[in-house]
């Protein structure tokens, strides 16, 4: 065969190969095959010193047309190859920007904190003094400057978690009566919303950490009408409605004469349940006037002020409002109950 007949027949074999390529690297053989340095036509071009002197400027011609005509058919292809897998890129990746974005989901406050934010506004607009006090209270702002001595019976009733160095985990939020006298003076009138502890059993109606929120005013004549009015307002302010209350005397060292409060049980409108344990009332205000031991222990003097107090149970309160009749739920982080209250 003559070497234009050769190259003419690699010429066509390569360019058919190409054409049935499928992937990058066969192109890359064919390549090396066809076009590389020791490839087919390299082989042919050493053909040349055979042919006579007067055609060979002819064949070679014809071998760089050969040599072009594949390596433009190998770059077109591969450009063929590298447009395709951009379109299948663009394909997989694609994204419509005219969807609706996801929604954000925002956070929200817990039952417990939207009554207390609630009700520090209440008391924010009537001139009380939001405070804090530690959870981590000493035995003596705890008991003792509350007029109960370590003899007191009171102390049996309000077991909590001793820590060592005569350190608890405060009962109750009436300590900080004591340090808000102690910073503020008087006259005074302050809330102290907070975390409380007790050694309890737990069940629908108890559990060991709960939330009060403590109320104090202090000034020359303080009266239990002024203590009902304040009562009476947050009551009115929380449940925007009527709520049948009853007011029966209570036993607390720090106040004297002192109070219960209970409302009547929203859970069953008084009929009797768990959480009013069967009697239809829930104890929710305690309160009374201000015992003159503890004003002392506050660095108040007594012949000078007077005052009253009351500690709402927080927990109990957001239990009536919102209906929920197992105090355990609220500290679950169960979000199918939590997301009720968004
Ligand atoms: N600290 C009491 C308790 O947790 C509740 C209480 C009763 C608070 C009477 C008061 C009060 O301020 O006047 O059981």
């Amino acid at each position: 065969m003559s070497l234009a007949a050769t190259l003419q027949e690699l010429k066509d074999s390569a360019l058919v190969r190409i054409a049935q390529a499928t992937t990058l690297d066969e192109l890359e053989a064919i390549r090396v095959e066809a076009v590389g340095r020791k490839g087919v036509l390299a082989n042919a071009g050493k053909e040349m010193a055979k042919v006579p002197k007067e055609e060979r400027a002819v064949m070679g011609q014809l071998l760089n047309a050969v040599k072009a005509s594949i390596e433009s058919a190998l770059d077109a292809k591969t450009t063929s190859f590298a447009a395709a897998a951009l379109d299948a890129r663009l394909a997989s990746e694609w994204v419509d920007l005219t969807l609706p974005a996801p929604g954000v989901k925002p956070g929200a406050l817990h039952p417990v904190t939207q009554v207390q934010r609630y009700l520090e506004e209440v008391f924010t607009s009537m001139g009380f003094a939001v405070l804090s006090g530690p959870e981590v209270e000493t035995e003596f702002h705890n008991f003792d400057a509350l007029n109960i001595p370590p003899t007191h019976p009171a102390r049996d009733m309000q077991d909590t978690f001793w820590l060592e160095g005569g350190n608890l985990l405060r009962t109750h939020t009436s300590p900080v009566q004591v340090r808000g006298m102690k910073r503020l003076g008087a006259p005074l009138r302050m809330i102290a919303p907070g975390r409380v502890f007790r050694n309890e059993e737990v069940d629908p109606s108890h559990e060991h950490t709960f939330y009060q929120l403590e109320g104090m005013m202090v000034d020359r004549e303080v009266s239990i009408a002024h203590m009902l009015y304040f009562m009476k307002t947050l009551l009115k302010e929380i449940f925007q409605r009527d709520v049948t209350v009853r007011l029966r005397p209570g036993y607390f060292p720090f106040v004297e004469p002192g109070f219960e409060l209970d409302i009547q049980c929203s859970i069953c409108g008084g009929a009797g349940c768990a959480v009013c344990k069967q009697t239809g009332w829930v104890e929710l205000l305690p309160c009374g006037l201000v015992h003159p031991n503890v004003l002392r222990a506050g660095g108040i003097d007594p012949r000078d002020w007077n005052g009253f107090a009351f500690g709402l149970g927080l927990t109990r309160l957001a239990m009536m409002r919102y209906g929920i009749d197992d105090i355990r739920l609220l500290q679950s982080g169960d979000l199918r109950f939590l997301n009720q209250f968004r």
